[in-house]
């Protein structure tokens, strides 16, 4: 029986209803309030409100053509004139193809504040960008791996680092406002952007977003850390053809149990700022929902901050989605629903219309002030009002060796051990090692998309003191030797007689497989399968009867089952970054331990992409006994050099109110004389629910370091709050019954009254 009705229980606002209608009983505020930013507005004309509404591409204040500027790169005093007095733009941004030295980003900045703060409305503009795993836009900025490898280290203290080294070399570049993080959840695996989410996981992705909102934003003024920018609000991650920006359909319980939590948390950590999803959910373009910009992000999660389109997408509301008829259609549609700040980027269509429309009666003053206040609040946040340009002296760290290091930390903790026959790994030091494969001598294929230019292909910018694989396996097998031969490039053979000849010199081959770096558009797939002449290269090495290693630089799982009987050892690196070369030379001899664990289900099959919090049927096909769910490894797998023994599963009751914390305990033992790190995993199976249960959710985790032999208590905490789902009318609900708690292979019931 159902006794008790939560709504926002996993979003830390807890409410007993006793109604279980879906409509919003409270609202709650949603414009920041300051005097200064009251005087402010009372000074700004419509043009200059719809200004700060408005956010540029760098190219349209540059010499030289949108996409295609002149090089040296320069600003075009006439265009930024326009932009600045003209216009009022409040924000610039830029994207691929400019990455610039820390010098010319000091250049650009002044150039746009001085204009900005000494003319036009004299309010200084913010610029933003995709410092989406490091400062990937700044020349030698520090590059960690892409969120989906962050999230693989169940560590929230290294993601929180991450974000507060990205922080400040932003700063260091001038730049306060960050478009990170992604926080839709990765459960479509056929999806471009995978790489970019925290994984599959809700509770994994609430606990990294914690750490990574806490990275990147401070006090208000804090010279050191930047605004979030959490994205892309909402459902944007899972569209049913798994090509990106195409149609989503998310009934509304699944969007607030699965969708929605990640942002709710951010918010709750004070994320000033939001992108919105391009695509549509449910047959609406999110830009033109007001159930979900207004109703849901405002009223019901109570964001204060600027709510900014993606990539021109007032404009494909009439050009790509259909669903107004031209540009003043489209900017009515989408500020009624709830926008901001239009990523305009390329033209000034939307300030015209706008302005139009507001002359016209058609938008209200009144609601371009309630954007311009936000705007506004969030420029004060990032004390732009005292200090538009930073002391560009004042960075002594940038791309320093800390920060090196905390990227190589995190590079190493990323990476997991999905296989190791007869104990392979570590290598033994005397070896012969023969280095293959497309990702053995490539930054690009280690950092993928969103790396020096947008799909992080071209080379120019890498960084010089980065070792690629081959590079870093030379510098740490210094007593054995090292043979390279590519083998092949993504998609192309290379010499294949001359890696054959080398294999059979070697006594353990490494082969690096690799997906080309891209995200997007440009990253859509049409098959799960690794490009097949890595396959075959595989298929060829297993001919040669030696211990194979492989690497994987993958931007999603890609499938291994038809290769993965010819290795005898997996290392699954994700996107690590400018340090994962270094990070898997060490872990191959045995530097470093493996500890980083799957985030994500990894699929047997390009038809069979379940998640491992799936429901029973989708688990047993009753009437033919057949095993469905057959995963090729599962959400939270990953060996160590390490053998860990769990014993002694225990909890502090047997019986639990809703109200009380489950104290969950179990000894965790090192059994190896290896020192190694282990995520202990705390899983909970609610056993009877009115909405179908699924067989079992992660609620707790924690990450231990234990010495060969040391042996430790571990103790995890889950509020019973956490067990709740979302219930037939859409509000959160902790149903009492029985539930099982599960670490490891050991279990136990509970239950809830
Ligand atoms: C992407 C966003 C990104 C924006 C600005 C868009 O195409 O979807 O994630 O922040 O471009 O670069």
């Amino acid at each position: 029986m159902r006794t008790t009705h939560w709504l926002g229980i996993l979003f830390g606002v807890c409410l007993i209803l006793t109604s279980c209608s879906g409509e919003k009983t409270t609202s709650r505020a949603t414009t920041p309030q300051d005097p200064q930013i009251e005087e402010i507005l009372a000074g700004m004309t419509i043009e200059q409100k719809v200004g700060q509404m408005t956010q540029i591409n760098i190219d349209v204040i540059s010499v030289g053509e949108i996409y295609n500027l002149e090089e040296p790169h320069r600003l075009d005093s006439i265009k930024l004139d326009s932009a600045i007095k003209h216009y009022f733009v409040g924000s610039i941004l830029n994207v691929g193809g400019h990455t610039y030295t820390r010098e010319h980003w000091q250049e650009l900045i002044t150039q746009i504040q001085t204009k900005a703060t000494e003319e036009g409305n004299h309010i200084p503009v913010i610029y933003g960008i995709d410092a989406i795993h490091g400062v990937n836009y700044t020349v030698d900025g520090t590059l960690f791996p892409q969120q989906i490898g962050q999230a693989a280290t169940w560590n929230p203290e290294l993601v929180q680092k991450a974000a507060s080294i990205t922080a400040y070399e932003c700063r260091a570049s001038g730049i306060p406002w960050n478009f990170s993080p992604v926080l839709d959840l990765g459960r479509q695996p056929l999806w471009s952007r995978f790489f970019e989410t925290y994984g599959e996981d809700v509770h994994l992705a609430r606990s990294m977003t914690r750490a990574v909102i806490n990275g990147y934003q401070g006090e208000p003024g804090d010279p050191v850390k930047v605004a979030a920018c959490m994205k892309h609000f909402l459902g944007y991650s899972m569209p049913l053809s798994g090509k990106d920006r195409t149609p989503a359909w998310i009934p509304e319980r699944q969007l607030r149990e699965y969708f929605l939590p990640t942002f709710q948390e951010a918010i709750d950590q004070g994320a000033l700022t939001v992108m919105i999803n391009s695509g549509e959910v449910n047959g609406i373009p999110v830009h033109a929902d007001p159930d979900i910009l207004t109703k849901l992000l405002r009223h019901e999660l109570g964001f204060k901050g600027i709510a900014l389109t993606d990539w021109e997408d007032i404009i494909k509301l009439y050009r790509d989605h259909k669903v107004a008829k031209d540009m003043r259609e489209a900017v009515k549609i989408a500020i009624d629903a709830g926008i901001d700040m239009s990523m305009t980027p390329n033209d000034y269509t939307f300030n015209e219309a706008l302005i139009d429309l507001v002359k016209s009666g058609e938008i209200s003053e009144e609601r371009l002030n309630e954007s311009c206040r936000r705007i506004l609040w969030v420029k004060k946040q990032m004390g732009l009002f005292d200090h538009p340009i930073p002391d560009f002296d004042d960075y002594p760290l940038f791309a320093s060796q800390a920060h090196r290091d905390a990227a190589r930390l995190t590079a190493e903790e990323s990476l997991t051990l999905l296989k190791n026959d007869d104990q392979v790994l570590p290598l033994d030091s005397g070896v012969s090692v023969l280095v293959c494969g497309p990702s053995a001598n490539s930054l690009n294929v280690l950092n993928g998309a969103w790396t020096h230019t947008w799909q992080g292909r071209d080379e120019q910018y890498n960084t010089g003191d980065a070792l690629t694989i081959v590079e870093a396996i030379r510098k740490h097998h210094v007593s054995g030797t090292v043979d390279y031969a590519a083998g092949s490039t993504i998609y192309q053979p290379v010499d294949l007689p001359e890696l054959m000849e080398k294999a059979d010199r070697a006594d353990v081959i490494v082969v690096c497989l690799g997906e080309e770096p891209s995200t997007e558009k440009p990253g859509d797939i049409d098959a799960l399968e690794l490009p097949i002449v890595q396959r075959d290269l595989l298929r060829y090495l297993a001919a040669k009867d030696k211990p194979i290693v492989a690497f994987c630089a993958f931007n999603r799982p890609l499938i291994m089952n038809d290769f993965e009987v010819f290795v005898d050892a997996i290392v699954y690196g994700y996107l690590p970054g400018d340090q994962g070369g270094e990070a898997f030379a060490k872990c191959i001899f045995g530097e470093i331990n493996p500890s980083g664990k799957l985030p994500f289900t990894y699929p047997r099959y390009p038809a069979s992409l379940v998640p491992y919090d799936h429901k029973y049927t989708e688990t047993l096909d009753i009437h033919f006994g057949r095993e469905a769910f057959n995963p090729q490894w599962e959400f939270g797998f990953g060996l160590s050099y390490s053998t860990f023994e769990y014993s002694d599963l225990r909890l502090d009751r047997t019986v639990y109110g809703v109200q009380d914390t489950i104290h969950v305990m179990v000894d965790l033992a090192n059994a190896s004389d290896i020192r190694g790190k282990e995520v202990v995993q705390v899983y909970i199976t609610d056993e009877v629910a009115r909405i179908t249960p699924s067989v079992k959710r992660l609620r707790g985790f924690t990450k231990v370091d234990l010495a060969g032999g040391e042996k430790t208590s571990i103790e995890i905490d889950v509020p019973v709050r956490e067990l709740a789902f979302v219930d037939v009318d859409n509000k959160w609900v902790v149903e009492p019954g029985v539930f099982t708690v599960h670490v490891d292979t050991l279990q136990i019931p509970l239950e809830v009254k």
